[in-house]
């Protein structure tokens, strides 16, 4: 049997990957708008960047890492010896730690100067189950600001995040903001300890998971979509009640300034996100249309205050999201928008015997030369099977060049739509063009 993609993937065609392009465009004009600018970050990373930067109980380093070890090291691996960490790598199941990673060890940040904002664009892997709106490889537009804690740090972010969505015909009316606030270092321990409590004093009512979490990760069992934990898990304590007094003026600030740019949100003291990073804010943003409630989050993101202080930098503070182009995709098919098609080329030239497919291909080149997109038969085409595919690839107008076009010192243009002839001269044919097409 013929070799298929692996699950979980897929082949971007034509139209789409003509899309995945433009949509990128849309992203990176409009960012360059706030100051962030393009970043390129390895596909993968030292496995430990993830471990310490997302998190050692996270399901994405638990369960979701396509991990590789170099060379060799895997029949050691195989053979149950022990690999060195340094030859472990992994598949970025994100884009976040690997761009904190790349600006502290490129020196980034300068001491008392502007914070510092990249963004960038590519695939993610994660090893889940696929289904719609969920695949192992996958694309996220993502933006990173590092080296500032100012609450509008992350009022701006958010604010582009939504307006890119709406340069791509997302109405503002099938997405909804949820925001939140994690706290920090300081008021989080108790937090952590209150829920730790509360799950405990219910673990018989809650999945084996959440048990679990109590010890590792209590937050993460605020986020469980199993019917019972929810249920549950909606009585437990709320961190709203534990936040110190500047995460508090910290959070009142970015919903003040959401509130100045005129962006709806809703306040979800359960929102906690699926990476252990954040401190402070974070977010989501989650649709109506097009994906069931699992998979509902098109983009998300946070402050993460300690990242680069844990993977060995110094202590800066950052803010960022990403988004997901799948599911921005299945939003936007669902809301019946057009998908880009690949534009056809505005001129097909058009042989009458092979004589003058030399002519055809010069002149083809210099009207590519001049902008003109123009498609040539590389097949040896009759002339009316000619005009055939210039209807199939939707030409406007054909070129014919026969004996008796070259002996006159013209090309005959004739209008696919109208039928219309009118002779161009061969001297200067693409300069002449430009004036009839
Ligand atoms: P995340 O919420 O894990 O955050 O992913 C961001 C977006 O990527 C999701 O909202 C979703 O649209 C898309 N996504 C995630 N997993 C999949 C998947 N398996 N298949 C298709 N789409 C998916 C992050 O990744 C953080 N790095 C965001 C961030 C940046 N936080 C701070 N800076």
């Amino acid at each position: 049997m013929a070799i298929k993609r692996a699950e979980g993937t897929k082949d971007l065609l034509a139209s789409e990957a003509l899309f995945w392009t433009k949509f990128r465009q849309i992203a990176f004009d409009l960012f360059a708008r706030y100051g962030y600018s393009p970043i390129e970050t390895p596909v993968f990373e030292k496995t430990e960047l993830f471990v310490r930067g997302i998190g050692e109980a996270t399901d994405v380093v638990t369960k979701e890492m396509f991990t590789v070890v170099s060379g060799g090291n895997l029949a050691k691996l195989i053979a149950g010896e022990h690999v060195r960490s340094d030859s472990r790598f992994s598949l970025r199941p994100e884009g976040t730690a690997g761009v904190v990673r790349a600006i502290a060890q490129n020196g980034l940040l300068q001491e008392g100067g502007a914070p510092v904002k990249v963004a960038y664009a590519g695939p993610m892997f994660r090893a889940e189950r696929p289904q719609n709106g969920r695949q192992r490889q996958f694309n996220q537009v993502g933006i990173e600001c590092l080296g500032a804690d100012d609450p509008s740090i992350d009022a701006e972010g958010i604010v582009m995040l939504m307006r890119f969505f709406e340069a791509i015909g997302i109405p503002q009316d099938k997405m909804t903001l949820l925001v939140n606030t994690l706290g920090d270092a300081e008021c989080r321990p108790a937090y952590r300890d209150a829920l730790k409590g509360y799950i405990l004093d219910h673990a018989g009512e809650l999945c084996e998971d959440c048990q679990r979490r109590a010890e590792t990760n209590p937050l993460r069992a605020l986020d469980c979509k199993e019917e019972a934990c929810t249920r549950v898990m909606s009585g437990a304590p709320r961190i709203g009640d534990f936040l110190c007094d500047s995460c508090k003026a910290h959070y009142a600030q970015v919903k003040s300034y959401l509130d100045a740019a005129g962006v709806a949100y809703v306040e979800d003291p359960t929102l906690v996100r699926g990476l252990d990073y954040y401190t402070r804010t974070v977010f989501e943003v989650q649709v109506s249309v097009g994906m069931d409630n699992n998979q509902n989050a098109i983009g998300g993101g946070g402050r993460y205050d300690k990242l680069m202080a844990e993977i060995g930098g110094n202590d800066t503070p950052g803010f960022g999201w990403a988004l997901g182009y799948e599911r921005c995709k299945i939003v936007l098919e669902a809301l019946g928008t057009q998908m880009l098609e690949p534009e056809p080329p505005a001129l097909y030239f058009a042989c009458v015997d092979a004589d003058q497919r030399a002519l055809a291909f010069r002149l083809a080149q210099q009207c590519r030369d001049a902008g003109i997109a123009c498609e040539f038969d590389h097949q040896g085409r009759s002339l009316k099977a000619q005009f055939k595919q210039a209807d199939k690839l939707g030409c406007a107008q054909v070129a014919v060049l026969g004996p008796d076009e070259v002996a006159a010192g013209v090309v005959k243009l004739r209008d696919m739509a109208t039928h219309e002839e009118r002779e161009v001269p061969l001297e200067g044919f693409a300069e002449n063009l430009s004036h009839v097409i």
